[in-house]
């Protein structure tokens, strides 16, 4: 099937990348096995499928101005539509930063997985194995088009990277498919929504595309997979689980959009921040990104307790009747 045959409109699906829910987890080796059937029927290879000798389209954007940061507030109003797209490119390549390092995040993760399972030729390895060679094409692509954008990668400060590899020493559990499935999940609603907006730049859509059609496999994975990892632990392991998780959720949108961004059309990162946090498009934003995840983390019981959910609410992506719930006390329909 080509890319042009495949449906990654947003309505295609109201779930979002994923139909995957809670009680109907089943055997991981079956889910495996359709999974790799899937890989080898519908893989793409982004320096086949990209037209990179191509120019850039100079009448194109690169976000959709109400996907934009600072859209619908005042600094947004004085910006002329020059500067909207100029801004929405940054916003792209920092996006796209943010994606090619937390592509070799999530592969980092996948393999020690595989190195934990002692048998490693069955279907399940075999398919992690074929999820990090997708992942490594991803990072290719993303880095590809920061080149062709013309705008420098927006990096992060060494000692934060050499603090990542702690995170290889922390156990695997509910909050690495969390996490894993925040970064899939967040991605997919931005980039469904964008692959079908012809006003956006054409080798832009492409990769959305390609990376939609390709992480719906993924996030199938993780959902399941975070599902099975409660089911192995006990309340208390779980519980810290969901907290870490929650100081994910918090931080997920500050971290996508880079504050130097705003350098590009004369503004500070102070005050772009300040206006980008005080948006009243914000909350909007977060809810359209986490809204099929949250709710089927909800929906797993991996949003409750006191404190994790008074995080998950700062966070400002919570939909209003999960909060109405979690603020009534009334339990949630499942298992820990
Ligand atoms: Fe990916
Ligand atoms: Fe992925």
């Amino acid at each position: 099937m080509t890319i042009e045959q495949s449906d990654t409109r947003p309505g295609g699906n109201e779930l979002g990348a994923s139909t995957v829910q809670v009680r109907r987890v089943g055997d991981r080796q079956t889910t495996a096995q359709r999974l790799l059937r899937s890989t080898a029927d519908r893989a793409y290879h982004p320096e086949l499928d990209i037209d990179w000798d191509r120019p850039l389209a100079p009448d194109k954007g690169w976000v959709m101005e109400h996907r934009q940061s600072l859209y619908g507030t005042k600094v947004w109003d004085e910006l002329t539509p020059e500067q909207r797209t100029e801004l929405g490119k940054h916003e792209a390549v920092s996006v796209l930063s943010f994606g090619l390092l937390a592509e070799v995040g999530l592969s980092m993760n996948l393999m020690r997985s595989i190195l934990e399972n002692h048998v490693m030729v069955d279907d399940h390895c075999r398919y992690a194995l074929a999820e990090v060679g997708e992942e490594t094409r991803h990072s290719t692509m993303f880095s590809r088009l920061v080149n062709k954008s013309g705008v420098a990668p927006y990096t992060y400060p060494r000692p934060f990277l050499k603090a990542l590899r702690l995170v290889g020493f922390l156990p695997i559990g509910p909050s690495s498919y969390a996490g894993t499935l925040l970064i899939e999940e967040v991605l997919d609603r931005l980039q469904r929504e964008g692959a079908a907006d012809e006003t956006v730049q054409p080798h832009f859509r492409q990769l959305m595309k390609i990376h939609v059609l390709e992480e719906a496999r993924h996030i199938t994975y993780a959902r399941e997979e975070m599902v099975r990892s409660m089911a192995k632990h006990g309340k208390a392991y779980n519980a810290v689980h969901r907290g870490i998780f929650s100081v994910m959720v918090l931080s997920v949108m500050p971290t996508l959009i880079n504050p130097k961004v705003y350098k590009s059309v004369g503004i500070s990162r102070l005050r772009g921040l300040i206006a980008s946090q005080a948006s009243p498009e914000y909350r909007d934003r977060a809810v359209f990104m986490t809204e099929p995840l949250l709710r089927f983390c909800y929906e797993a019981g991996f949003i409750r307790g006191a404190v994790s959910s008074r995080i998950m609410r700062a966070s400002r992506a919570l939909p209003d009747d999960i909060i109405a719930e979690l603020k009534g006390q009334k339990p949630s329909t499942v298992q820990e």
